[in-house]
Order: structure tokens, then C-alpha cells, then sequence
């Protein structure tokens, strides 16, 4: 069967990563709903039509991690890129272990983290990771001098070549702070038109200390595409559906429902906007949305062409 294939022609805009001098798409891709946890499996071929897209529209930056799936994401990631591996900015993580859909443990002694960036590197079928990140760590374990100078030793071997944090849930000033005496560029945190905790908090910091930041759940976990509607019922395969239940979920669609009707253009689709919306921040370096198929991906590259994403943000080049 021929499917139907909405192509647009997309100028990508692209800026500087923060300190990191890495020039990223403002759009890039998330590979979660690669791991399992997203009610479904991808093939090869399913994921390669990600890249394919991905690529015609000028995106060049990929976050994965080492738990989305037991390096599934990634080794579906390596296996599409490795023939172009220099055109891609790719970034993973550390610091959790997959064992099964929405469980996992927390292997974090310097032992386990050179473990953990071998198996990534592996998987990537890449000798380097050009963004490597503490994925969600909590204070209790992010602060720790050994596992930093590890880090710091697979950076000065070229394993790593920058060191970031995907912070957890929540707003970590403390964490974020920190960054400039840990060698930390670049900063993943969660940002979208439902929860603007950053603008006053951290992206003051991230500002300060020049950091790259990436928004990440940018539509919300999909909530911000607006094609969900009050009372819609997830599967329980999936994150939605497993981690946050009917209440949070119709609380979430109520208040996209007013968004679709006061803020959302006209002849815009809300996903589009929702993207755009995070980009016109002045913190914000990038978007990584989770797409499921190469039609979202190239809908999502095309926020980059909406107004919001302003030719003179701070990190535009
Ligand atoms: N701790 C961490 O470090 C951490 C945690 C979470 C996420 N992340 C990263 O951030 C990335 C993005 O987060 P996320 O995937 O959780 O949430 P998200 O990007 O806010 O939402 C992704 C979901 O939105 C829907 N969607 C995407 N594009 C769309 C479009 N154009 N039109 C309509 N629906 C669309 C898809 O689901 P449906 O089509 O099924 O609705 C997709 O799975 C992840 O892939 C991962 O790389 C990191």
C-alpha cells in the first residue's frame, strides 16, 4: 500500500548548543517511544523512516539513553546512522538500567558507568558520544566526586565530548548551578506550554552560565498535539496510560482545550505551535519531541518554520 506522505520543503533553523559550540537543529528527535515503554516495538525499517525524514529536514540532533529498552533505542539509533555518523549531534545517558517496561534500577558506581557508556557506545556503533548526560539523577547520587572524575576521564579519552544533565522531575536550581564546577554544557529539562516552571527558576542559570538547554516532553507527552479530547483512555502498555492515569490526563486535555481556543493560531496545528511556543525562550537551545512515525517527524521540523522561532534568539546562527 502507497501511503500518503505530507512533504513540506523545510528551512531548519539551527543555534549553538551553549557552551558545548555544538550548532544543533532547533528541532531535534526523541527516541523513548523506541524502548518499549511507548505500547509498541519498532523495527529497524520502522525506525530507519524516522532518520529518513529526519534528515530531509535538516534535523541533525538525537537524544537517546541508555534505558530506553536494555540500549534498544540506541542500537536502532546506530544501526540507522552509522553509515552517516558525522552529520549527527548524539546524545545519551546514563545512570539507569532496563530490565523490563517501566522497570528499572539505578546502577551508579564508577564501575557501572564505564560499563554503561561501552554498552552505549556499542550500541551507537560509534567510538564517541558527542553529548553525554546524567539522566534524572537525585541528589543523593548526583553529587558524587568519583563518578565525575570517571566522566571526566571518558571525555579526555574522546569517548565523550560533552557532559550534560537531564535533570528529574521538577525544577533543580541546585543541580543546575552546579554545572559550571562539574564541566557541565548543556542542561535537559522538562519545558512545554503546561509547565513553565523553568522561565523563572533555572533558565535564569542556564542564561547565566551559557548552557545548552533542551526542552524535553516539549507536547507533553503528546497531550499538546490537541488531538486528544477530555475523557480519552490510554493504553496501560504506555506511559500515558501506566504512569499517569485518567485524572492527570483529563487535567492535562482540559487545559489544552482552552490553549487550542485562545492561543493557538488559526490554520496552525496545535503540535506545530506547542514546539514553537517552547523555541521562542531565550534559554531554550532546542526541542526534542518523541515521533512515532516519519509524518511527525517532518510535521514537528516544520515548527522551525513558524514565526515564534525568531531569527535573532540569542544562540541563532
Ligand atoms: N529523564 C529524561 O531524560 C527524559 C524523560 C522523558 C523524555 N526524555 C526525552 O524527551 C523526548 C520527548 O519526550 P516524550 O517523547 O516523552 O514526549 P513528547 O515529545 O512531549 O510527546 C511525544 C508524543 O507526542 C505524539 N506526537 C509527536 N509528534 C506529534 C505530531 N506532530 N502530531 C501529533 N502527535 C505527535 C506522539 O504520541 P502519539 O502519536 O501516540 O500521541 C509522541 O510519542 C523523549 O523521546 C526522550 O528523548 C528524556
Amino acid at each position: 500500500m502507497v501511503k500518503d506522505v505530507l512533504c513540506y520543503h523545510i528551512r531548519m533553523k539551527y543555534r549553538i548548543l551553549g557552551k558545548t559550540g555544538l550548532k544543533v537543529s532547533v528541532v531535534g528527535l526523541g527516541t523513548w517511544q523506541f524502548g518499549g515503554e511507548w505500547g509498541r516495538t519498532y523495527t529497524q525499517d520502522e525506525a530507519d523512516e524516522l532518520f529518513v525524514a529526519a534528515r530531509d529536514c535538516g534535523i541533525n540532533l538525537i537524544d537517546t539513553a541508555e534505558c530506553y529498552g536494555d540500549h534498544e533505542s540506541e542500537r536502532l539509533v546506530g544501526t540507522a546512522i552509522e553509515h552517516d555518523r558525522v552529520r549527527w549531534i548524539v546524545a545519551t545517558k546514563f545512570g539507569h538500567m532496563f530490565h523490563k517496561p517501566f522497570d528499572r534500577s539505578e546502577p551508579r558506581r564508577p564501575k557501572d558507568v564505564v560499563h554503561q557508556v561501552e554498552a552505549s557506545l556499542t550500541a551507537l556503533r560509534t567510538d564517541y558520544i558527542d553529548l553525554l548526560q546524567y539522566h534524572s539523577w537525585g541528589d543523593d547520587t548526583f553529587y558524587n566526586d568519583d563518578v565525575l572524575a570517571t566522566v571526566h576521564k571518558l571525555k579526555q579519552m574522546g569517548k565523550v565530548r560533552h557532559l550534560g544533565n537531564s535533570v528529574g522531575q521538577g525544577d533543580n536550581v541546585k543541580q543546575i548551578a552546579a554545572s559550571k564546577n562539574m564541566d557541565i554544557t548543556a542542561i535537559q529539562i522538562i519545558y512545554n506550554r503546561l509547565d513553565r516552571r523553568p522561565q523563572d527558576t533555572t533558565f535564569p542559570v542556564c542564561i547565566e552560565q551559557n548552557l545548552g538547554v533542551l526542552s524535553r516532553v516539549p507536547l507533553a507527552s503528546g497531550y499538546l498535539s490537541g488531538k486528544y479530547k477530555v475523557g480519552h483512555v490510554f493504553d496501560k502498555n504506555e506511559v500515558r496510560g501506566h504512569w499517569h492515569g485518567q485524572q492527570r490526563s483529563d487535567a492535562a486535555l482540559k487545559e489544552v482545550e482552552q490553549i487550542q481556543r485562545e492561543e493557538v493560531p488559526a490554520g496552525v496545528p496545535m503540535a506545530q505551535w506547542a514546539l514553537a511556543w517552547c523555541l521562542q525562550h531565550p534559554a531554550v537551545t532546542c526541542v526534542i519531541p518523541g515521533c512515532k512515525s516519519g509524518q511527525q517527524v517532518r510535521d514537528n521540523a516544520a515548527a522551525a518554520a513558524l514565526d515564534l522561532v525568531k531569527a535573532d534568539h540569542p544562540q541563532a546562527v
